[in-house]
């Protein structure tokens, strides 16, 4: 059994006999145990883990504390060994105002990630949706390369020896801009051109020389003209980066595989990541989810295509030996962000089903597939 604590199979079987559907166990263990998601990405040399939504509240005084909900806060540390902030260290909640800094939460959650034997990656340092509108009412073309070195540096300093990872730069692709080399035309785009990206890397590398530095993306994994515009575009960008020598280490396929929207390729996709190795960068599947807007009503029609459209995309990643990390965003129906958007609301009113668990906390068809997934991984040093 190894890798696979006993306590953490009793913990899971514990919480399995509690009401929730068995799922089968991943390893050599006895007929009432099972296994966890991190446990089992473990004996494959892969990291599991999710998002932090759902494990913070605001307290009488609007301090960030652990949530109420410890049932969701157990099975987190349970089945997870890597946590990722959501919100907590983007700019708006470390920046409220030009002035002042607040790392209250991001200090909270990555007490709660040490205290479990989690790593921490940060999410995100910049990001053209998460760029304060006082910044750009106080940032200049001359201002812009300091501002990026100050808060790049500063937060990665900060918190440098508690971070597996930074998603350094976010959603930075957008073919439908025009821009040749398929840039999005963001604030810091603007303002000091592609080297925004070299200046962040750089400093974030300077700042915390122990973090993984990752490039994260949407909207690169299916079988489709617009993906791979957005792939081509990606790779081109990361080659440009390592041929000025800047600290990249890693591509995050963000992974939110909206169900029945695009063909998917298992070829397509295996070729993208074998082209991310050959570059010599690693992959982290970072925010991985099944938004199911675009599914009939039923749930069990639902959870069966869910689990299939994740399975199938899993079983392409994690036959890549470059993926080190699956990292779900979310782990239940509970805390889900797909239905605070637009786009991934269904029109029908339903709550989304698109995490490994119910909104009961009870593990759906997508966690056996996950599972079964990471029991099939072939194993990586
Ligand atoms: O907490 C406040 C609440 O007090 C207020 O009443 C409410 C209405 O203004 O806003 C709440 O904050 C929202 C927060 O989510 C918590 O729900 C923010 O407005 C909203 O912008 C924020 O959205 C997050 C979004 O990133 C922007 O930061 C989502 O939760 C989060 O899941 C989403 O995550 C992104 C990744 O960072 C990048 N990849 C795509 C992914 C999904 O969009």
């Amino acid at each position: 059994m190894s890798g696979v604590s006993r306590r953490e199979l009793m913990v899971g079987a514990l919480a399995a006999a509690g009401g929730m559907a068995l799922v089968a166990p991943s390893v050599a263990v006895g007929a009432d145990e099972v296994a966890t998601l991190g446990a089992t990405a473990a004996t494959h040399g892969l990291l599991f883990g999710s998002c932090s939504r759902g494990l913070l509240e605001h307290g009488r005084d609007g301090s960030p504390v652990l949530a109420a909900d410890r049932d969701y806060r157990a099975l987190f540390t349970r089945e997870c060994r890597l946590m990722v902030s959501e919100l907590e260290l983007k700019m708006p909640a470390l920046r409220p105002t030009p002035t002042r800094w607040d790392f209250r939460a991001a200090d909270l959650l990555a007490r709660l990630a040490a205290d479990n034997g989690m790593a921490y990656r940060g999410h995100c340092l910049l990001w053209h949706e998460s760029t304060p509108g006082w910044v750009a009412s106080t940032v200049d073309a001359s201002s812009a390369e300091a501002f990026v070195n100050e808060h790049v540096g500063r937060v990665c300093d900060r918190m440098r020896g508690r971070m597996h990872s930074w998603d350094v730069v976010n959603e930075a692709i957008d073919v439908q801009e025009g821009t040749a080399d398929g840039l999005r035309k963001s604030l810091f785009l603007k303002l000091l051109g592609p080297r925004y990206m070299d200046i962040a890397f750089r400093a974030a590398h300077q700042a915390d020389p122990q973090a993984m530095l990752c490039l994260n993306d949407y909207g690169i994994e299916y079988d489709h003209p617009y993906h791979e515009a957005r792939r081509q575009a990606l790779l081109g960008t990361v080659r440009r980066l390592l041929d000025a020598r800047v600290p990249i280490h890693a591509i995050g396929i963000q992974a939110h595989l909206h169900a029945g929207l695009r063909p998917f390729s298992a070829a397509v996709l295996a070729r993208f990541l074998a082209d991310i190795r050959a570059l010599g960068l690693k992959v982290i599947i970072s925010e991985l989810d099944v938004p199911d807007y675009r599914l009939p009503a039923d749930a069990a029609t639902r959870d069966t295509a869910t689990a299939r459209e994740l399975r199938q995309f899993l079983d392409v990643a994690l036959a890549e030996p470059a993926v080190v990390a699956v990292v779900c965003w979310g782990l239940s129906d509970r805390y889900s962000w797909l239905n605070s958007f637009a786009e991934t609301t269904r029109r029908d009113g339903l709550p989304a089903r698109g995490h490994p668990w119910d909104d009961q906390l009870r593990p759906k068809a997508l966690h056996r597939e996950l599972l079964a997934a990471l029991q099939a991984a072939p194993g990586r040093s």
